[in-house]
């Protein structure tokens, strides 16, 4: 097991028997990956009465690797739970922006990919030319992003490494993308904090907030549609090199149409929700593996070809989602001998998945020459696999290609808690590194 500063220094109680696993308690995430070893030697099933998404249907938290993969991979046997939800919209004959406690998001998914098949035109069509494959447009611009941050704080020998440059990154890169000012990343900044506010603050594997955590989320993200609205109307006056008014141009082949304010703005929505913090995350981790492998920091600035394996291996090794309840399954199913009914909500452990030892050798430990490295779980797997993993990786590669340009070693300064924060996310809340810089040329 990966004994890390991390587990080492939290205030909670490691699990050592089954019985003290808890995946959602406060705190859980200092020791998830001591749970994970428990789990997945004694019950890599685990039932959670009453917690299906229906009254009287249970919950199942799958952490096999085989498991997962098979359920990501079949959305017909195992449905997306947001896919149920936009039926039953669908059925009230509401007008899905009219529909109460509905985010643009779901609003726009209604009318633009209800089906399994408009699921995959809306993807190629929509979203894979700017954060999917397409992504590789954006690499000066990355770069850019990235050697301004670095020079804010190179000639320091000290850098807090999530707010100088974990965090902004992402931000930097999703608002060019978008085309919005960079100026307008704070506000950005904190309607996307809005927007995961039951990733983080949530109860339970259903992350479920209060009603009064619902109605201050909705209220704080009034403000975030007006805001692109105004933008989606600047933009159809005066087109700019962006995915916003590019997507206010484009003609959507599968529905044979242009798309409405609305649709622009939940295709908005879903790339502030889903590009902001979770790359954040990727680069916090990775630099903690670096500092506790300084090996690694060696082979990977000698030899640029490992970054991309590096980049992968630190993906499974600490996915930053660790895990989601979105899937249900539509009949009866056996998973590792134990039997899991029709309607059940299943609990999908990537980050489990991705330490499994019946698919991993050495699972907790970083090996750069795996056999298909990518095969890992961070991003999901199947027709529904993350659509922003192409511009996540490009950040993450250009990201630690110019680190190791401009800096000879890292390695943890005095003080750091390694605290994360609640939630379903691995989010480590600061992290303060001192460095040696490289005599630039
Ligand atoms: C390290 C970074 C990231 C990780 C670990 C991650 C992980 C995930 C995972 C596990 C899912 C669930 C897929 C499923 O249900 O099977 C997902 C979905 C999603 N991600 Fe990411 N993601 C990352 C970065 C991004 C970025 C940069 C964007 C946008 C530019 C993005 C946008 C989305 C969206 C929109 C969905 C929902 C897709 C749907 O409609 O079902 N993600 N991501």
């Amino acid at each position: 097991m990966n004994k890390t500063p991390n587990h080492q220094l939290s205030r909670q109680k490691c699990p050592v028997t089954l019985s003290d696993v808890d995946l959602f308690a406060p705190g859980a995430q200092e020791h998830w990956y001591e749970a994970y070893p428990i789990l997945h030697a004694e019950a890599p099933v685990v039932r959670l009465p009453g917690e299906g998404l229906k009254p009287g249907s249970d919950g199942f938290i799958l952490t096999r690797y085989t498991d997962i993969n098979r359920v990501v991979r079949d959305p017909e046997r195992f449905p997306p739970t947001i896919g149920l939800a936009i039926g039953a919209l669908l059925k009230t004959g509401v007008a899905p922006e009219s529909a109460p406690r509905t985010n643009a998001m779901i609003a726009s998914m209604a009318t633009l990919r209800p089906t399994h098949a408009l699921y995959r035109a809306h993807r190629q069509e929509l979203t894979d030319p700017w954060v999917g494959p397409g992504a590789i447009r954006h690499e000066t611009m990355i770069r850019r992003h990235v050697d301004e941050l670095i020079d804010q704080w190179i000639g320091r020998g000290e850098v807090e490494f999530v707010s100088e440059f974990a965090r902004p990154l992402p931000q930097r890169v999703m608002a060019s993308v978008l085309g919005f000012p960079l100026e307008d990343i704070p506000r950005l900044a904190e309607w996307g904090t809005a927007q995961v506010e039951a990733f983080v603050h949530g109860r339970g594997h259903r992350n479920l907030l209060t009603e009064e955590q619902l109605a201050a989320q909705f209220e704080r993200l009034d403000g975030f549609k007006a805001y692109v609205h105004e933008k989606v109307q600047e933009k159809r006056r005066a087109p700019g090199d962006d995915m916003i008014s590019w997507l206010c141009e484009v003609e959507y082949q599968a529905l044979g149409r242009k798309l409405t304010d609305m649709e622009v703005n939940g295709v908005v929505y879903a790339m502030v929700i889903g590009g902001l913090e979770t790359t954040q995350y990727a680069l916090e981790e990775q630099a903690q593996i670096l500092c506790e492998h300084p090996e690694l920091f060696r082979a990977i600035s000698n030899d640029r070809k490992l970054i991309r394996p590096f980049t992968e291996e630190c993906l499974r090794l600490r996915s930053p989602t660790q895990g989601l309840s979105t899937r249900v399954t539509s009949r009866d199913e056996v998973f590792q001998g134990v039997a899991v009914p029709a309607g059940s909500l299943l609990h999908l452990r990537f980050a489990a998945g991705n330490v499994d030892p019946e698919e991993w050798e050495c699972p907790y430990e970083p090996q750069l020459d795996r056999r298909a490295v990518t095969r890992h779980l961070a991003f999901s797997a199947g027709p529904r696999v993350c659509p922003g993993a192409g511009i996540s990786r490009l950040e993450q590669t250009i990201a630690w290609n110019r680190l190791l340009d401009r800096l000879d070693s890292i390695s943890y300064a005095p003080g750091n808690t390694f605290e994360h924060q609640g939630g379903i996310m691995l989010g480590t809340l600061s992290l303060t590194l001192n460095f040696e810089r490289k005599e630039e040329t």
